[in-house]
């Protein structure tokens, strides 16, 4: 008889596979989503031998401090050594989705300035192009409805995300219908829309490593 793999199993297996990555005295890139909150869960463990973490954002940061984890301020921090995060969707070149829980925009800043990015997730999450998982892209409210019609000329189909707002204060579109076939040069072209604040798709700045957990163990891309 076969026992069914709990998807949430599959996140907590990545999760605690990345803290093979943190090392003592190391100020943590800390992500956001039910997939990073396992890696907080994991990190609670070992919290006396780093020095804290930088979070991006504030559910994050609160289940961070919640477990007595110092969380500083980016400005306060110049490297970044180890940046884990999880994904919407990966490609096999570790370019990602990301932004399902809204977090994008601080998410791809701390990406930036990590030396290394784990990206951890369930092997569902690995998919063979970019595009099913409707890609966020956070706007400044007053510019949502020109980037929507920018958008439907690129053949998207942007979906307004109701009664959301950022930590940053701005509005999320939910593009659909996106056969996203070359990530980096569509994220450049959007990168240049006025009113867009960050696009979800992280492939100028991929992943370094992918930590996939699946039914037959977990497996890392990367490395
Ligand atoms: C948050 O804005 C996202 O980028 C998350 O990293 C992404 O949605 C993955 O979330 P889960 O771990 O909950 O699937």
């Amino acid at each position: 008889m076969s026992t069914a793999i709990n998807p949430d199993d599959l996140k907590r297996q990545a999760a605690l596979a990345a803290l093979e990555y943190i090392k003592p005295g190391m100020i943590v890139g800390v992500g956001t989503g039910s997939t990073v909150n396992h890696f907080i869960d994991g990190l609670a463990t070992i919290k006396h031998t780093i020095e804290g973490a930088v979070s991006s954002s504030n559910a994050s940061t609160e289940r961070l401090r919640k477990y007595g984890i110092t969380v500083f301020n980016l400005n306060e921090v110049s490297e970044i050594p180890v940046y884990v995060d999880g994904a919407d969707e990966t490609n096999q070149y570790l370019q990602l989705i990301k932004g399902g829980g809204g977090a994008l925009t601080r998410e791809k800043i701390i990406a930036h300035l990590a030396k290394t990015f784990v990206c951890i997730a369930d092997e569902s999450k690995l998919v063979p192009m970019l595009g099913k998982f409707p890609l966020p892209i956070e706007v400044i409210p007053m510019a949502r409805s020109m980037i929507a019609r920018e958008l439907v000329k690129l053949g998207g189909n942007p979906v307004y995300r109701d009664d959301f707002v950022t930590d940053n204060g701005n509005q999320i579109l939910d593009v659909h219908n996106l056969e996203i076939m070359e990530p980096a040069k569509l994220e450049a072209q959007l990168n240049n829309l006025p009113g867009i604040v960050t696009v979800g798709i992280f492939a100028i700045r991929p992943a370094d490593v992918l930590i996939l957990a699946g039914k037959d163990g977990v497996r890392k891309i990367g490395e």
